[in-house]
Parts: C-alpha cells; sequence; structure tokens
C-alpha cells in the first residue's frame, strides 16, 4: 500500500493556504478554473478566513467553483449549516458571484431528490465525473469523513457521486460526497487536529477498515494535514510525518 501522504502544519490549519495558492494557481493556468468541494465542521473555518483575507488570492476568486462536501438536513440559514459557516467566512467574504457557488438543497424534504439534483450540478460542464480539483474533508472522532459515517449505506455506494445518507447514530439523513467522488477528485485534503490522532494511527497504520477515513489510507491523491498533537500520536504509531513546507512546490498534490 502506497504511504500515505501527512504533513504537520505548525499553524494548523493555516498552513494548507500555502498548499491552496500553488493548487489553484495550477488549476486556473491548466484550466482557467479551480473546482473545489469545501469542508463543513469547525476545523477549516480558520482556514477559510484567511484564505479570504489572503491579498494575493483576490484576484483567483473569479476563477474559484464552489460546492460542498457535505451538507446536514437544514436549512442554509441554519446555525449548523456547513453552507452557513463556509457563506460567512469565505464566499461572502469574497463577494463569490451566486453563479460561482454550488449548495445542495438541504433545506428539501426529499433529500434524495436534492442529492440527485446536486449530482447534477456537480456534473454540469464535465465529462461525466465531477472532476473536482479539490476535496477538503475533516474527520470525526469516529473515522467519519463529509457524511460518510460507519456502517451507513453511503460507505458502499459505487454508481453515485453524490446521495442522502441515513445516519442512524444522528437520528438523520445527510447529503454527502461518495468513495468515487472523492477518488475522482485531483486532489483530497484532510485536516485533522486535536485529540483525534488515535483514531488517524488506527485508520492509516492499522487500517481498521470501521473507520470510513481507513478507505483514504492507500490513495496516491490524499493528503492528511495535522496539528502538533496529533503529529505526536502519529509519530509515536511510526507513522512518517512531514513539515508542511515539505510539500510546497507539488501544489499540494501527495
Ligand atoms: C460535518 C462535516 C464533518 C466534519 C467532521 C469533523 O458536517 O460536521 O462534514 O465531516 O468534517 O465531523 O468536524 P470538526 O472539524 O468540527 O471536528
Amino acid at each position: 500500500m502506497p504511504r500515505a501522504t501527512i504533513l504537520e502544519d505548525d499553524r494548523f490549519p493555516l498552513g494548507a493556504a500555502d498548499l491552496w495558492r500553488e493548487a489553484v494557481g495550477e488549476a486556473i493556468s491548466e484550466r482557467s478554473a479551480f473546482r473545489v468541494a469545501f469542508a463543513g465542521g469547525g476545523t477549516p473555518r480558520p482556514l477559510y478566513r484567511a484564505l479570504a483575507a489572503e491579498p494575493e488570492l483576490a484576484g483567483s476568486w473569479r476563477r474559484v467553483r464552489a460546492f460542498l462536501g457535505d451538507e446536514r438536513p437544514v436549512a442554509p440559514s441554519h446555525p449548523e449549516s456547513n453552507w452557513r459557516m463556509l457563506a460567512e467566512s469565505l464566499l461572502d467574504p469574497v463577494s463569490l458571484p451566486e453563479a460561482s457557488r454550488a449548495r445542495p438543497r438541504s433545506e428539501e424534504e426529499d433529500l434524495e431528490r436534492a442529492a440527485r439534483d446536486y449530482e447534477a450540478v456537480l456534473l454540469e460542464g464535465t465529462r461525466g465525473s465531477p472532476s473536482l480539483d479539490l476535496v477538503l474533508l475533516g474527520m470525526g472522532p469516529d473515522g467519519h469523513v463529509a457524511s460518510l459515517f460507519p456502517g451507513t449505506d453511503a460507505l458502499g455506494v459505487e454508481d453515485r457521486w453524490f446521495v442522502a445518507n441515513r445516519v442512524p447514530q444522528l437520528s438523520a439523513t445527510r447529503l454527502t460526497l461518495t468513495f468515487p467522488a472523492l477518488r475522482d477528485a485531483r486532489a483530497v485534503w484532510v485536516l485533522v487536529g486535536g485529540d483525534k490522532g488515535d483514531v488517524l494511527a488506527r485508520a492509516l497504520g492499522a487500517g481498521d477498515q470501521s473507520l470510513p477515513a481507513a478507505r483514504l489510507a492507500g490513495w496516491e491523491r490524499v493528503v492528511w494535514i495535522v496539528d502538533r498533537e496529533v503529529a505526536r500520536v502519529l509519530a509515536a504509531n511510526e507513522l512518517k510525518v512531514e513539515p508542511l513546507g515539505a510539500m510546497s512546490g507539488r501544489g499540494g498534490r501527495a
């Protein structure tokens, strides 16, 4: 199994902005656009705010197409909405045009329909796959990524890019990218900090397949960006951790 690319960000998660600068520049010069599926949750918010405030990126936002990797079954105005967090911390501050934003309609009663509609949006203008340049993810304490939670049906989906996923442990249905959509992306960055070192070590070291994140362990295009605390635990589990600066010049690609 190829070795996972694990980077310690001593400014976690702000160091990812250095990788972003390279990745967006390459995408725009090669493909005139940067298609990103953003992560929800709390970890990425400081990174989004830093990206919004980065003067060097000001000219690039008109080429960015913003998607969401997963969403809770709430309206975009709800305090728990991933879209609301993304819009408040990044899309609104950079005045990303509405036409460059694509939000799953998580307020709908029929979330299956909402998932299919969003899947169609992901495929607009592509050659049959979402062709995302970057998927940003966090990881939960149970090893979930996006809304691919342990023991849920979406883990086994291979013929869809975006689905409604019943999550019994949340008593809720979530909207989420599938593993095929993550595999299809040019790059996947997973931001993992705090007390998740043991779970990540089980996913990347022991290959504990009860953890959805373990499915990404052998993927060449995945970069794990971790804070100092997680890096320490991973190193103690004999996993190779490099300084994030080591990735610069590779455009955030593993
Ligand atoms: C969500 C996210 C979820 C998140 C992880 C980590 O809807 O919460 O999609 O996958 O990335 O749960 O969350 P934190 O970054 O808040 O730890």
